[in-house]
């Protein structure tokens, strides 16, 4: 007689919203792994769908329900199907899923991932689960170790998780939970893993990243600490971190980006307002001013460095005086890269019990406006990039024959025809163009 192999199960994972749910998503994968999945790019053919969803603003929220209406046919046609919903909807919203839509035979919120395998028994046995518990453990621990496939040049590696804040108008303090942060040595391990297998630029992850504090082998480690630790690791060339909130930009860390060779030059800090009313309706604790000072700073420490930001246009009460606030603001950072969103109303945060909402054709106004400053901003930072020489990290070749893409050291995609580079190499490259949404180089 002879044995078959049992086939491998095909696990479709799809991921909204931000980087922490792409590292996320990546985790969830490898621990089913250990279950017998392999990952597919289809909901077609899959045994097992999983949304890693975002709540951060209604939209996000919404695309999932609409995505999982769409997958009924599937699941007529394979009833052994399972329909899982994962990361921050699932966190706020728990039971009310399956009630709203009884496709959904899981719901893991993000915290609970390393239970999967063992949720994974009980959904073959055809039980519904519900786990949005927010365990003390380190979940990334708990998940299996990354397989020791090849990686891409490029990798996220979360540190921190979670955020004590409490903006007026966020989830995330309520769907992540408290900050917490991993400890030295299990980051420093995953990253000597991660460049082992070819990475050669990882960006730390966290909603609060700069205000990590992780227990290290002498002592507690800042963020900068961390940083000067993993600038150790022989093979890894490139680090970055984000996001960042202003209050925690540490003089050790402004430090860092002066002094520290594999930090990179970019920095996402996000302001959401510049005028001082909305920013303490926001209770984001910083004023205009300490933002405009803290930036100078960084810009001290290492002049080149490119600023990115998010900004919220129409939060309650916002007048036309405080949008002119918020462009200014803008003018005098000159930002590189920014993203900007409307107000979105989020049940639970305290934003949400003001009445004095602003209407939305003038929130609309306001964004269009805003977006178009930001534009010509990146755009202006972009085309100064002509003529100077950057370090690029080639990622996969190009549409053209011969040529390969690649990122600048500020996060500008970059192009290269008769182009020799391997992805992973870092070369020197000068500028010799800019297009809409790229630069051109030449290798030096
Ligand atoms: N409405 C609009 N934008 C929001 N953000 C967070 N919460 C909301 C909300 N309720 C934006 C902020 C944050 C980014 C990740 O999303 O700008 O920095
Ligand atoms: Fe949300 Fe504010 Fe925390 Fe950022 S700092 S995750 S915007 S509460």
């Amino acid at each position: 007689m002879t044995q078959t192999k049992p086939q491998p199960k095909k696990l479709y994972i799809k991921t909204y919203g931000c980087q922490m749910n792409v590292y996320d998503s990546e985790r969830m994968s490898e621990a089913l792994g250990g279950t017998g999945y392999e990952e597919v790019s289809s909901p077609d053919e899959a045994d097992m769908i999983l949304l890693n969803t975002c709540h951060i603003r209604e939209k996000a929220a919404e695309k999932v329900y609409s995505e999982l209406g769409r997958f009924k046919g599937l699941k007529a046609e394979n009833p052994n199907l399972k329909i899982g919903v994962a990361g921050c909807v699932a966190q706020a919203e728990g039971e009310e899923i399956m009630r709203r839509q009884p496709l959904v035979d899981l719901v893991v919120g993000p915290q609970a991932y390393h239970r999967l395998p063992e949720m994974e028994a009980r959904l073959s046995n055809g039980a519904k689960v519900l786990d949005t518990d927010m365990p003390e453990e380190d979940k990334f621990e708990q998940l299996k170790a990354r397989p020791k496939a090849k990686r891409g040049p490029t990798a996220f590696l979360t540190v921190q998780e979670g955020c004590d804040k409490f903006c007026a108008f966020c989830v995330v303090p309520y769907t992540r939970g408290a900050e917490a942060s991993r400890p030295v040595a299990r980051v420093l391990d995953e990253a000597r893993d991660l460049v082992e297998r070819g990475v050669r630029e990882i960006t730390l992850l966290g909603q609060n990243v700069n205000a990590y504090h992780g227990a290290g082998p002498d002592g507690e480690y800042s963020l900068a600490r961390l940083i000067w630790a993993l600038n150790e690791i022989d093979g890894l060339e490139r680090i970055r971190f984000t996001t960042s909130h202003p209050n925690d930009m540490s003089d050790d860390l402004i430090e860092a980006h002066g002094q520290c060779e594999k930090l990179m030059p970019y920095l996402h800090l996000p302001v959401q307002s510049g005028s001082d009313r909305i920013l303490k309706r926001m209770n984001r604790s910083h004023t205009r001013d300490s933002y405009l000072r803290l930036i100078e700073r960084i810009r001290a420490a290492r002049p080149d460095i490119l600023i990115s930001g998010d900004f919220i246009v129409g939060f309650p009460e916002e007048s036309d005086q405080d949008f002119a606030d918020t462009m200014d603001l803008i003018r005098q950072v000159g930002y590189g890269q920014a993203f900007s969103f409307k107000y979105s109303t989020r049940p639970g945060t305290p934003a949400a019990e003001r009445k004095e909402q602003v209407p939305s054709d003038v929130a609309d106004a306001r964004l269009y406006e805003l977006q178009a400053l930001i534009t010509q901003q990146q755009r202006a930072r972009q085309d100064a990039m002509v003529g100077q020489t950057v370090g690029v990290l080639f990622e996969k070749p190009g549409r053209l024959p011969g040529q390969m893409v690649g990122k600048s050291d500020h996060l500008h995609a970059v192009h290269v025809s008769d182009c020799d580079a391997q992805p992973g190499d870092l070369r020197q490259v000068t500028i010799v163009d800019s297009g809409a949404n790229s630069l051109s180089g030449v290798l030096i």
